[in-house]
């Protein structure tokens, strides 16, 4: 029995220098030291011997086991130090392979455009005013001449919170009234970007969330004329020098007159395409003078100033100047559509 076991032993201490990767090695130990191997059978085996024999053929059995546990450890971490300093030649270092480039961040198209906007109209001496994107029912509506269960509300599918009154702004239009009530009776000239929420359909032509620049004038002797020189000044300056501009009668509530106005189309000069849908202009924002109900909501007294506002979409006016067909690709984070730009 002593014999047999070394036999065991010799083959498999033999067999263990021809594994020469890590699967054979495996396959070696659960030959020659699993469960159904011939020394552990031999070792499960003992209670079947003559008691005399068990101590002496149990103890050199175990210590078979143990050498075998050894050489096989020895041989692994033999064989990974053969293996981790072949793939090191593999890998040595090419110091003549050219760098691997760094991925550079950019600025996302909807922020480039606010950028272009903000820069012109500073240049036109209109400051920045934020204003919270959190708002009450009071400023994004009432004061702006919206009152409550009026049907003009409709044009504002609002999201509303837990809190009663609180409310998403829909609009950058309740900045006007932060920036009248922080500064009247002092004139005023500021733009006011920003994100607004509605509660809408998503489709190709709206989004839950977009940015707005509301634009506010006040002042004494601020006319319609001023509006309509100050606006297409704007759009020569956003859309080239020849850009045309056109303003048709629209409504809001919180200016009178109220107006929209449409820049002749950048891509078709007037032609009319596609993007224009064949009529030659494009909508470009909504503006109007400030309504007598919110100069006063807002500190100023109508029968001494006047002022004009204005709101427009910057993402809209992207999807126009790069023909971009779904206002969905602003927030929806796909690196193929925000590396174009
Ligand atoms: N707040 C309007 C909207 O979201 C846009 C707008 C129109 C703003 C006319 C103005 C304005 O300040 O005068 O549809």
């Amino acid at each position: 029995m002593l014999e047999s076991l070394d036999t065991i032993k010799k083959l498999a201490l033999s067999e263990l220098q021809k594994a020469s990767d890590m699967e054979a090695l495996s396959l070696w130990h659960s030959t020659h030291l699993g469960k159904r191997s011939q020394l552990i059978k031999s070792l499960r085996n003992l209670g079947n011997m003559a008691p005399k024999d068990r101590p002496i053929i149990g103890k050199h059995a175990n210590e078979i086991r143990n050498t075998l546990e050894e050489a096989y450890k020895e041989r692994i971490s033999h064989l990974s130090k053969v293996m981790q300093s072949a793939s090191n030649k593999d890998m040595s270092l090419d110091v003549t392979l050219p760098g691997r480039p760094l991925n550079r961040g950019r600025l996302h198209i909807a922020t480039q455009t606010l950028r272009r906007i903000y820069t012109i109209w500073a240049d036109m001496g209109f400051q920045i005013y934020r204003s919270r994107e959190v708002e009450t029912d009071e400023l994004n509506f009432e004061l702006l001449n919206i009152p409550l269960h009026h049907p003009a509300r409709d044009m504002w599918d609002t999201f509303h919170t837990n809190s009663p009154g609180v409310i998403l702004r829909t609009h950058t239009s309740p900045g006007q009234i932060h920036a009248m009530r922080a500064n009247a009776p002092e004139p005023i000239r500021v733009i006011l970007p920003g994100m607004c929420y509605r509660y809408e359909q998503i489709t190709t032509r709206s989004e839950i969330q977009f940015n707005q620049v509301e634009g506010l004038a006040i002042g004494t002797n601020i006319r319609f004329t001023d509006l309509k020189g100050t606006l297409s000044n704007f759009a020569r300056r956003m859309f080239g020098t020849s850009a045309r501009t056109r303003f048709r009668a629209s409504h809001f509530p919180f200016t009178e007159p109220s107006a929209e106005m449409d820049v002749e189309c950048f891509l078709c000069s007037g032609d009319g395409c596609g993007v224009c849908k064949n009529t030659g202009w494009l909508e470009i924002l909504g503006c109007g003078m400030v309504h007598p109900t919110v100069l006063n909501n807002g500190g100023y007294a109508p029968s001494k100033y006047t002022g004009f506002a204005f709101g427009m979409g910057p993402e809209r006016i992207a999807m126009l100047q790069y023909d971009i067909d779904d206002i969905r690709h602003f927030w929806g984070n796909d690196l193929r559509f925000l590396e174009q730009f």
